[in-house]
């Protein structure tokens, strides 16, 4: 007789994400316009005809009921914008109470934090490395590395994502280039909100 267990299995593929996954988003920089501090570099390469990959995301994505958990494995690409490294759009989950949590896969990344109050923390993503995202913590993850930085992402399937709180604000703080190195800086551009 059949089992009514469904459990799923898949494996880490690398920079080629998950293998077997179900559904994967490709994000391109002009799927980033605005987000990146100078957005007059983006139009530039943009109007030369260059969109480079910046990320893609390999996911198993559940039903989004309480109590079931999704599995996600991002690529983000290497590479700068002026010295901005590459990095996530970041979210806050739309569902208050979700957590997530992040296991380093390849290369080098730092995951910016931010709280609805504007409050920050960053932590390492790197091979072997875990990383628990409490809830109510808006994310974003950097790629600083020469190489792909690939980390594989366990979430509740009802985690929800909202974009648009970080596409209207920002983070408060940028991840750039200074002397060959990753440096966590303030953003200029970034207003608290109210
Ligand atoms: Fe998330």
């Amino acid at each position: 007789m059949a089992s009514s267990i469904t459990y799923l299995t898949t494996t880490i593929d690398g920079a080629r994400g998950l293998k077997p996954y179900k559904r994967k988003l490709t994000r391109r920089l002009s799927d980033l316009r605005g987000y990146f501090l100078n957005k007059g570099l983006v139009e530039e390469i943009l109007s030369k005809g260059e969109n480079p990959i910046i990320y893609e995301v390999y996911e198993i994505p559940q039903e989004p009921t309480d109590g079931l958990l999704s599995i996600g494995c991002t690529v983000i690409y290497p590479g700068k914008v002026g010295d901005e490294y590459y990095f996530t759009k970041g979210h806050f989950h739309t569902k208050e109470s979700a957590s997530e949590v992040y296991i380093g896969v390849e290369g080098e990344g730092i995951i910016l934090m931010q709280n609805k109050e504007g409050e920050t923390a960053y932590s390492r993503i790197e091979p072997n490395v875990i990383v628990y995202i409490p809830p109510g913590v808006a994310h974003r993850t950097i790629n600083v590395g020469s190489g792909k930085l690939v980390f594989l992402a366990v979430y509740p399937s009802d985690a929800g994502h909202d974009y648009g709180s970080i596409e209207k604000l920002g983070f408060a703080k940028l991840v750039v280039e200074r002397d060959g190195k990753p440096e966590v800086v303030d953003n200029p551009n970034y207003v608290k909100a109210s």
